[in-house]
Protein backbone atom coordinates (compact mmCIF):
# COMPACT_ATOMS: atom_id res chain seq x y z
CA UNK A 1 0.00 0.00 0.00
CA UNK A 2 2.68 2.45 0.77
CA UNK A 3 4.31 1.99 -2.82
CA UNK A 4 1.17 2.54 -4.05
CA UNK A 5 1.19 6.09 -2.13
CA UNK A 6 4.32 6.77 -2.89
CA UNK A 7 3.77 6.30 -7.01
CA UNK A 8 0.40 8.47 -6.30
CA UNK A 9 2.89 11.46 -4.73
CA UNK A 10 4.85 11.46 -7.28
CA UNK A 11 2.64 11.09 -10.25
CA UNK A 12 0.98 14.30 -8.62
CA UNK A 13 3.72 16.20 -8.56
CA UNK A 14 5.55 14.82 -11.67
CA UNK A 15 6.71 17.77 -13.24
CA UNK A 16 9.00 18.29 -10.45
CA UNK A 17 11.29 16.36 -7.80
CA UNK A 18 10.36 15.00 -4.42
CA UNK A 19 12.66 14.48 -2.25
CA UNK A 20 13.44 11.17 0.09
CA UNK A 21 13.42 13.14 2.99
CA UNK A 22 9.67 14.30 2.61
CA UNK A 23 8.97 10.80 1.53
CA UNK A 24 10.07 9.61 4.24
CA UNK A 25 8.50 12.11 6.71
CA UNK A 26 5.51 11.74 4.94
CA UNK A 27 5.63 7.93 5.36
CA UNK A 28 7.54 7.92 8.87
CA UNK A 29 9.91 5.43 7.52
CA UNK A 30 13.44 6.16 6.89
CA UNK A 31 14.88 7.17 3.22
CA UNK A 32 16.97 3.77 2.84
CA UNK A 33 13.32 2.04 3.32
CA UNK A 34 11.96 4.88 0.40
CA UNK A 35 15.03 3.99 -1.82
CA UNK A 36 14.22 0.77 -1.49
CA UNK A 37 10.25 1.16 -2.31
CA UNK A 38 11.47 3.47 -5.52
CA UNK A 39 13.51 0.09 -6.48
CA UNK A 40 10.47 -2.37 -6.33
CA UNK A 41 8.51 0.35 -8.75
CA UNK A 42 11.56 0.83 -11.08
CA UNK A 43 11.72 -3.31 -11.27
CA UNK A 44 7.22 -2.79 -11.71
CA UNK A 45 8.11 -0.55 -14.97
CA UNK A 46 7.82 2.25 -13.60
CA UNK A 47 10.67 4.81 -15.11
CA UNK A 48 11.98 6.73 -11.79
CA UNK A 49 14.77 8.97 -12.24
CA UNK A 50 16.71 10.12 -9.03
CA UNK A 51 18.84 13.07 -8.39
CA UNK A 52 21.46 13.51 -5.23
CA UNK A 53 19.98 16.26 -2.91
CA UNK A 54 17.13 16.74 -5.04
CA UNK A 55 14.77 13.09 -4.87
CA UNK A 56 12.86 11.18 -7.14
CA UNK A 57 10.72 12.38 -10.24
CA UNK A 58 8.92 10.19 -12.75
CA UNK A 59 10.01 9.75 -16.40
CA UNK A 60 7.45 7.77 -17.36
CA UNK A 61 4.76 5.03 -16.36
CA UNK A 62 4.41 1.46 -17.55
CA UNK A 63 2.61 1.37 -20.60
CA UNK A 64 0.99 -1.70 -18.97
CA UNK A 65 -1.37 -2.04 -15.95
CA UNK A 66 0.26 -2.58 -12.49
CA UNK A 67 -1.28 -2.52 -9.01
CA UNK A 68 0.38 0.29 -7.75
CA UNK A 69 -0.81 2.09 -10.65
CA UNK A 70 -3.91 1.71 -11.69
CA UNK A 71 -5.76 3.68 -9.15
CA UNK A 72 -4.08 6.98 -8.70
CA UNK A 73 -6.13 8.40 -11.81
CA UNK A 74 -9.56 7.49 -10.17
CA UNK A 75 -11.35 10.04 -7.94
CA UNK A 76 -12.74 8.99 -4.42
CA UNK A 77 -15.86 9.54 -4.79
CA UNK A 78 -15.96 7.76 -8.31
CA UNK A 79 -17.93 4.49 -7.97
CA UNK A 80 -16.01 2.89 -10.78
CA UNK A 81 -12.78 1.48 -10.40
CA UNK A 82 -13.09 1.69 -5.99
CA UNK A 83 -11.36 -1.05 -6.07
CA UNK A 84 -9.05 -2.20 -9.29
CA UNK A 85 -7.60 -6.39 -8.92
CA UNK A 86 -4.86 -6.56 -11.37
CA UNK A 87 -3.21 -9.46 -12.55
CA UNK A 88 -0.31 -9.45 -14.85
CA UNK A 89 -1.75 -13.22 -16.70
CA UNK A 90 -5.04 -14.35 -15.80
CA UNK A 91 -7.12 -16.88 -17.72
CA UNK A 92 -10.23 -14.41 -17.90
CA UNK A 93 -11.01 -11.33 -15.95
CA UNK A 94 -14.52 -12.03 -16.63
CA UNK A 95 -14.45 -14.73 -15.22
CA UNK A 96 -12.42 -13.72 -11.83
CA UNK A 97 -14.97 -10.71 -11.40
CA UNK A 98 -18.14 -13.31 -11.91
CA UNK A 99 -15.87 -15.54 -8.50
CA UNK A 100 -15.42 -12.40 -6.61
CA UNK A 101 -18.84 -10.61 -7.26
CA UNK A 102 -20.73 -11.79 -4.89
CA UNK A 103 -18.85 -9.75 -2.01
CA UNK A 104 -17.63 -7.25 -3.95
CA UNK A 105 -18.70 -3.48 -4.29
CA UNK A 106 -20.59 -2.25 -7.07
CA UNK A 107 -17.75 -0.35 -9.53
CA UNK A 108 -15.18 -2.99 -8.47
CA UNK A 109 -12.47 -3.78 -11.41
CA UNK A 110 -10.41 -6.77 -12.16
CA UNK A 111 -7.84 -5.80 -15.29
CA UNK A 112 -5.14 -8.11 -16.57
CA UNK A 113 -2.76 -7.47 -19.46
CA UNK A 114 -2.77 -11.04 -21.06
CA UNK A 115 -5.73 -13.17 -20.62
CA UNK A 116 -4.97 -16.77 -21.58
CA UNK A 117 -8.21 -17.92 -22.03
CA UNK A 118 -10.09 -14.06 -22.95
CA UNK A 119 -13.82 -15.11 -24.19
CA UNK A 120 -15.88 -13.51 -26.92
CA UNK A 121 -19.79 -13.79 -27.38
CA UNK A 122 -21.38 -16.91 -27.84
CA UNK A 123 -18.28 -19.09 -26.83
CA UNK A 124 -15.86 -17.69 -29.26
CA UNK A 125 -12.01 -17.47 -27.93
CA UNK A 126 -11.36 -13.68 -27.83
CA UNK A 127 -7.43 -13.29 -28.56
CA UNK A 128 -5.96 -11.46 -25.67
CA UNK A 129 -1.76 -11.18 -26.08
CA UNK A 130 -0.01 -8.80 -24.44
CA UNK A 131 -0.20 -5.34 -26.42
CA UNK A 132 -3.79 -5.15 -25.04
CA UNK A 133 -6.02 -4.04 -22.20
CA UNK A 134 -8.72 -6.34 -20.42
CA UNK A 135 -10.55 -5.64 -17.77
CA UNK A 136 -13.89 -6.04 -16.45
CA UNK A 137 -16.43 -3.90 -14.43
CA UNK A 138 -18.90 -5.99 -11.40
CA UNK A 139 -22.50 -3.78 -11.49
CA UNK A 140 -24.72 -4.01 -9.21
CA UNK A 141 -27.28 -2.05 -10.45
CA UNK A 142 -30.75 -1.56 -8.86
CA UNK A 143 -32.97 -2.66 -12.35
CA UNK A 144 -35.51 -4.80 -13.73
CA UNK A 145 -34.12 -7.80 -15.93
CA UNK A 146 -35.41 -6.20 -19.24
CA UNK A 147 -32.66 -3.13 -18.65
CA UNK A 148 -29.71 -5.06 -18.00
CA UNK A 149 -28.93 -5.40 -21.69
CA UNK A 150 -28.68 -1.75 -22.15
CA UNK A 151 -25.06 -2.23 -20.04
CA UNK A 152 -23.72 -3.16 -23.08
CA UNK A 153 -24.56 -0.17 -24.98
CA UNK A 154 -23.64 2.05 -22.01
CA UNK A 155 -20.43 0.26 -22.24
CA UNK A 156 -20.29 0.66 -25.81
CA UNK A 157 -21.02 4.38 -25.29
CA UNK A 158 -18.17 4.96 -22.66
CA UNK A 159 -15.40 3.54 -24.62
CA UNK A 160 -16.41 6.21 -27.53
CA UNK A 161 -16.42 8.94 -25.62
CA UNK A 162 -13.36 8.26 -23.91
CA UNK A 163 -11.66 7.68 -27.16
CA UNK A 164 -13.30 10.35 -29.13
CA UNK A 165 -11.90 12.64 -26.36
CA UNK A 166 -8.42 11.91 -27.20
CA UNK A 167 -8.61 12.24 -30.42
CA UNK A 168 -9.66 8.60 -31.70
CA UNK A 169 -12.78 8.62 -33.80
CA UNK A 170 -14.78 5.34 -33.81
CA UNK A 171 -18.04 3.77 -34.28
CA UNK A 172 -20.09 1.66 -32.08
CA UNK A 173 -21.13 -1.84 -34.42
CA UNK A 174 -24.54 -2.35 -32.22
CA UNK A 175 -24.33 -4.40 -29.70
CA UNK A 176 -21.15 -4.77 -29.13
CA UNK A 177 -17.67 -4.07 -30.93
CA UNK A 178 -16.05 -0.67 -31.01
CA UNK A 179 -14.68 0.29 -34.89
CA UNK A 180 -11.87 2.03 -35.89
CA UNK A 181 -11.31 2.93 -39.71
CA UNK A 182 -13.86 -0.58 -40.34
CA UNK A 183 -11.96 -2.85 -38.28
CA UNK A 184 -12.49 -3.78 -34.51
CA UNK A 185 -10.66 -2.27 -32.11
CA UNK A 186 -12.50 -3.37 -29.23
CA UNK A 187 -14.81 -5.70 -28.22
CA UNK A 188 -17.42 -6.01 -25.02
CA UNK A 189 -19.28 -9.01 -23.32
CA UNK A 190 -21.66 -8.42 -20.80
CA UNK A 191 -22.48 -11.79 -18.99
CA UNK A 192 -25.20 -11.24 -15.62
CA UNK A 193 -26.29 -13.34 -12.70
CA UNK A 194 -29.66 -13.38 -11.99
CA UNK A 195 -32.68 -15.36 -10.34
CA UNK A 196 -36.33 -14.96 -12.50
CA UNK A 197 -37.05 -11.83 -11.49
CA UNK A 198 -34.20 -10.11 -9.36
CA UNK A 199 -30.62 -9.48 -10.70
CA UNK A 200 -27.74 -10.25 -8.40
CA UNK A 201 -24.67 -9.28 -10.64
CA UNK A 202 -23.14 -7.95 -14.23
CA UNK A 203 -20.03 -8.30 -15.02
CA UNK A 204 -18.98 -6.27 -18.31
CA UNK A 205 -15.67 -7.00 -19.80
CA UNK A 206 -13.74 -4.87 -22.26
CA UNK A 207 -10.84 -5.55 -24.13
CA UNK A 208 -9.28 -3.36 -26.57
CA UNK A 209 -6.06 -3.79 -28.39
CA UNK A 210 -3.74 -1.21 -27.74
CA UNK A 211 -0.53 -2.72 -29.87
CA UNK A 212 0.35 -4.52 -33.21
CA UNK A 213 0.00 -8.02 -32.02
CA UNK A 214 0.24 -11.13 -34.44
CA UNK A 215 -3.29 -12.46 -34.41
CA UNK A 216 -4.45 -15.46 -35.76
CA UNK A 217 -4.80 -15.29 -39.54
CA UNK A 218 -8.59 -14.91 -39.58
CA UNK A 219 -8.64 -12.10 -36.80
CA UNK A 220 -6.02 -10.24 -38.27
CA UNK A 221 -8.78 -9.92 -41.26
CA UNK A 222 -10.81 -8.42 -39.21
CA UNK A 223 -9.00 -6.80 -36.41
CA UNK A 224 -7.20 -3.70 -35.53
CA UNK A 225 -5.15 -1.66 -33.13
CA UNK A 226 -4.56 1.94 -31.60
CA UNK A 227 -1.11 1.59 -32.61
CA UNK A 228 -1.85 -0.29 -36.34
CA UNK A 229 -4.44 3.02 -36.96
CA UNK A 230 -1.47 5.91 -35.98
CA UNK A 231 -2.76 6.44 -32.41
CA UNK A 232 0.00 6.69 -29.64
CA UNK A 233 -2.09 6.50 -26.57
CA UNK A 234 -1.67 7.25 -22.87
CA UNK A 235 -2.87 3.74 -22.14
CA UNK A 236 -3.26 4.28 -18.52
CA UNK A 237 -4.90 7.49 -19.39
CA UNK A 238 -7.14 5.85 -21.74
CA UNK A 239 -7.86 3.57 -18.80
CA UNK A 240 -8.63 6.18 -16.52
CA UNK A 241 -10.86 8.02 -19.18
CA UNK A 242 -13.05 5.58 -19.62
CA UNK A 243 -13.82 4.55 -16.15
CA UNK A 244 -14.79 8.17 -16.00
CA UNK A 245 -16.93 8.30 -18.60
CA UNK A 246 -18.32 4.63 -17.58
CA UNK A 247 -19.37 6.38 -14.23
CA UNK A 248 -20.60 9.16 -15.55
CA UNK A 249 -22.81 6.90 -17.89
CA UNK A 250 -23.80 4.45 -15.10
CA UNK A 251 -25.44 6.73 -13.23
CA UNK A 252 -27.40 8.45 -16.06
CA UNK A 253 -28.39 4.70 -16.58
CA UNK A 254 -29.71 3.94 -13.02
CA UNK A 255 -31.65 6.93 -13.21
CA UNK A 256 -32.89 5.35 -16.68
CA UNK A 257 -31.94 7.96 -18.27
CA UNK A 258 -30.60 7.15 -21.91
CA UNK A 259 -30.96 10.23 -23.74
CA UNK A 260 -27.41 11.14 -23.99
CA UNK A 261 -26.33 7.00 -24.73
CA UNK A 262 -29.29 7.05 -27.94
CA UNK A 263 -27.92 10.35 -29.50
CA UNK A 264 -24.27 8.48 -29.24
CA UNK A 265 -25.37 5.32 -30.49
CA UNK A 266 -27.69 6.57 -33.42
CA UNK A 267 -24.83 9.18 -34.37
CA UNK A 268 -22.14 7.09 -34.11
CA UNK A 269 -23.35 3.86 -35.31
CA UNK A 270 -21.33 1.62 -37.96
CA UNK A 271 -24.64 0.01 -39.22
CA UNK A 272 -27.18 1.99 -38.84
CA UNK A 273 -29.19 2.38 -42.36
CA UNK A 274 -27.51 -0.58 -43.58
CA UNK A 275 -27.91 -4.02 -45.09
CA UNK A 276 -27.23 -6.43 -42.52
CA UNK A 277 -27.27 -9.95 -41.52
CA UNK A 278 -28.50 -11.20 -38.61
CA UNK A 279 -27.10 -14.36 -37.28
CA UNK A 280 -28.92 -16.02 -34.55
CA UNK A 281 -28.60 -19.65 -33.12
CA UNK A 282 -29.98 -21.27 -36.23
CA UNK A 283 -30.26 -18.88 -38.82
CA UNK A 284 -28.81 -15.94 -40.93
CA UNK A 285 -31.64 -13.29 -41.90
CA UNK A 286 -31.27 -10.71 -44.11
CA UNK A 287 -32.54 -7.44 -43.00
CA UNK A 288 -32.30 -3.19 -43.10
CA UNK A 289 -31.37 -1.91 -39.56
CA UNK A 290 -33.73 1.33 -39.52
CA UNK A 291 -33.15 2.63 -35.92
CA UNK A 292 -31.93 1.93 -32.33
CA UNK A 293 -35.05 2.38 -29.88
CA UNK A 294 -35.50 3.81 -26.56
CA UNK A 295 -34.79 0.64 -25.15
CA UNK A 296 -31.37 0.17 -26.93
CA UNK A 297 -32.96 -2.61 -29.39
CA UNK A 298 -31.95 -2.79 -32.71
CA UNK A 299 -34.96 -1.23 -35.43
CA UNK A 300 -34.71 -3.56 -38.61
CA UNK A 301 -36.89 -4.38 -41.48
CA UNK A 302 -36.94 -7.50 -43.17
CA UNK A 303 -36.85 -7.93 -46.92
CA UNK A 304 -40.82 -8.79 -46.64
CA UNK A 305 -41.27 -5.93 -44.79
CA UNK A 306 -41.96 -7.14 -41.50
CA UNK A 307 -40.32 -5.11 -38.54
CA UNK A 308 -38.75 -6.26 -35.32
CA UNK A 309 -36.68 -4.44 -32.85
CA UNK A 310 -34.04 -6.94 -32.18
CA UNK A 311 -31.70 -7.49 -28.43
CA UNK A 312 -30.19 -10.57 -29.74
CA UNK A 313 -28.07 -12.23 -32.46
CA UNK A 314 -25.00 -11.11 -34.42
CA UNK A 315 -24.75 -8.13 -36.55
CA UNK A 316 -22.89 -8.30 -39.78
CA UNK A 317 -23.11 -4.84 -42.85
CA UNK A 318 -23.63 -6.94 -46.05
CA UNK A 319 -20.71 -6.02 -48.57
CA UNK A 320 -22.75 -4.69 -51.96
CA UNK A 321 -22.07 -7.28 -54.44
C1 LIG B 1 -16.39 -10.13 -28.34
O1 LIG B 1 -15.78 -9.43 -29.13
O2 LIG B 1 -17.02 -11.13 -28.71
C2 LIG B 1 -16.36 -9.74 -26.90
C3 LIG B 1 -14.95 -9.71 -26.37
C4 LIG B 1 -14.85 -9.33 -24.91
C5 LIG B 1 -13.45 -9.47 -24.39
C6 LIG B 1 -13.30 -8.99 -22.99
S1 LIG B 1 -11.60 -8.86 -22.53
C7 LIG B 1 -12.04 -8.65 -20.87
C8 LIG B 1 -13.18 -9.59 -20.59
N1 LIG B 1 -12.69 -10.89 -20.22
C9 LIG B 1 -12.99 -11.83 -21.13
O3 LIG B 1 -12.68 -13.02 -21.05
N2 LIG B 1 -13.71 -11.27 -22.12
C10 LIG B 1 -13.92 -9.86 -21.90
Amino acid sequence: MINNEILKILYENKDDYVSGENLASVFSISRAAISKRIEKLRLKGVNIHSVPNRGYKIISMPDFLIEESVTIGVPESQAIGNTIEVFDEIDSTNEQAKKIAKNASDGTIVAANVQTKGKGRRGREFESKKGGMYFSIILKPDVAIEEVPFITQMTACSIYKALSQMGVDTLIKWPNDIILNDKKLCGILCEMSCEIDYLSYVVAGIGINLKKVDFEEEVEKVATSLEQEGYELDNLGLFWNILKNFDYFYQKYIMHDYDEMLDILRANSYILNKDIEILTSNEIKKARSKDIDEKGFLVVEYENGDIEHINYGEVSVRKKR
